[in-house]
């Protein structure tokens, strides 16, 4: 069991509210939010779920959580999900477990978001976790050549000595940049290129994070962050 994280996912659970769309997250730090959530579902809080992959959607159906499809809801109220880096500006980078497509997604729709982590994850730059990438399977030689002519140093994600295919039938390529990261750039760059079709950069979208550490946790509100 992971004290830290486990502490900053249940305090987020505190946010949500009876009646709520809750978008669930992915990965190590997610999992204890959503145990909790089942929790909380089992001894009467109605919540409507949207998850953020097959994983967290085979957890939330085992928890008995109420779940819908990002098409049968209208918005999100409030998602809570892990980082792999986080800065001081609220700059997060995700996708290390290759849910970021879907990750993005939901928290685009979002009107409130809380990102959740051990404090390993809060780091004075960005850069020092790969930064995931999400590309179309057609034609990726062409893309990872595109990425290394960028000077983006790409690798392609394996599993198993094939390629990593995400919840979408997509590939990821991971980018080792150097710390750090001018993360609107190369957010340009990206754009750029047609095979690409998300990265894992998460630009100021959250409105607080919590951070778990050895004594407690940490609550950090961004205040620039101006809900939907
Ligand atoms: C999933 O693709 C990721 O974006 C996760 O949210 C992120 O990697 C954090 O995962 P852990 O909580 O397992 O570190």
């Amino acid at each position: 069991m992971d004290h830290k994280k486990k502490t900053a996912a249940e305090k987020a659970a505190e946010y949500v509210e009876d009646g709520m769309v809750v978008g669930l997250g992915t990965g190590s730090t997610a999992y204890y939010s959503i145990k909790k959530l089942g929790e909380m579902v089992a001894n009467g809080l109605f919540i409507k779920a949207v998850t953020t992959s097959h994983a967290t959607e085979k957890l939330a159906g085992s928890l008995n959580i109420p779940m819908f499809s990002v098409d049968e809801v209208a918005g999100i109220d409030l998602l809570i999900d892990g980082v792999d880096e986080i800065d001081k500006n609220f700059n997060a980078i995700k996708g290390g477990g290759g849910a970021l497509f879907r990750e993005k997604l939901i928290a685009r729709l979002s009107k409130r978001i809380i990102w959740i982590m051990d404090d390993s994850k809060y780091v004075d730059a960005l850069g020092g976790f790969p930064l995931p990438v999400e590309i179309l399977p057609f034609g990726h030689t062409h893309t990872l050549k595109k990425l290394h002519r960028m000077a983006l140093n790409p690798s392609l994600r394996l599993k198993d000595e094939e390629p990593f295919i995400t919840d979408n039938g997509n590939y990821i390529i991971d980018l080792h940049l150097q710390k750090p990261v001018a993360a609107e750039e190369l957010i340009r760059k990206l754009d750029s290129v047609t095979g690409v079709l998300e990265h894992g950069l998460f630009l100021n979208m959250c409105e607080r994070i919590i951070i778990g550490k050895n004594e407690g946790v940490e609550v950090l509100e961004n205040k620039a962050f101006i809900p939907k």
